[in-house]
């Protein structure tokens, strides 16, 4: 399947499940969020299941090929002795497009490191995956006024070994750690400003080529704030974690 994410400016909404959702529970989510939301043309819908669910999700998807899928991580290394890893071949053979790359739970929980994150993004272009770099910076990050230096570093880190022309195929999403799974969203403001800036730096590191790229916005997102948070001057999409985990909820979300 041709993925051409930065074709027309329409809102992404993508959905990370995290470690939730089996085969059987993504089975039923799937069931349901298919009644609730037809194919629409002006927007892009990209879901995150656990690895070991998404055979379940895209056979949901057989007639709706509208909706993408992708896996939370994969390993830089095509294959060989790393247990429990997934690569990237293995994944966008499993049918997944693309792929979350340094997510925050996979800094902070995973120590997960810049240099892993800019192998992990190559890894997944050379496997034909897109990858969605994920920047954000932790609360005493933001209270030190450091915000805008850790997205950047990340931004740049993690894109370094990537071409100018690689890199217009990258999804971004900012997602600062302090919103995530807290109830605590940053205001579309805050979020705009943080923004304004991965898409100047996008623009430094990669010129015209980082001009379409779209910039998501992630950290407790719901159904009641979405519709600011898309509002918000460079938002072009959302990745949504604990609302995306009720079919209805999502189906909501996306339709907004
Ligand atoms: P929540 O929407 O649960 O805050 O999670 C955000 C997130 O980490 C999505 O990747």
């Amino acid at each position: 399947m041709t993925v051409s994410p930065n074709a027309p400016r329409s809102p992404i909404f993508a959905a990370n499940w995290k470690m939730n959702s089996g085969p059987s529970e993504a089975r039923t989510f799937m069931r349901v969020f298919l009644t609730r939301y037809a194919r629409r043309p002006d927007r892009t819908v990209l879901i995150f299941p656990p690895a070991l669910s998404l055979a379940a999700v895209r056979d949901a998807l057989r007639e709706r090929t509208d909706i993408l899928t992708g896996v939370q991580n994969i390993h830089w290394e095509a294959k060989g002795a790393f247990t429990g890893e997934i690569s990237a071949p293995i994944a966008a053979d499993a049918g997944a497009t693309h792929v979350l790359v340094g997510h925050s739970e996979r800094r902070h929980v995973f120590g997960e490191t810049d240099e892993q994150t800019a192998k992990k993004c190559a890894a997944a272009v050379a496997a034909g995956l897109v990858p969605m770099l994920c920047v954000g910076e932790k609360l005493e990050e933001r209270e030190r006024g450091e915000t805008e230096t850790v997205v950047v570093r990340q931004l740049r880190a993690g894109l370094a070994a990537l071409s100018n022309a690689q890199i217009a195929d990258v999804l971004i999403a900012y997602e600062p750690v302090w919103a995530i799974g807290t109830g605590r969203t940053a205001t579309p403001a805050d979020a705009s400003a943080v923004h304004v800036a991965i898409r100047a730096e996008l623009q430094n590191v990669a010129g015209e080529h980082g001009r379409a790229i779209p910039i998501l916005y992630g950290g407790s997102v719901n159904a009641q704030n979405v519709r600011s948070l898309l509002d918000a001057k460079g938002v072009d999409g959302v990745l949504v974690g604990g609302a995306s985990l009720d079919a209805e909820g999502w189906a909501t979300i996306v339709r907004s």
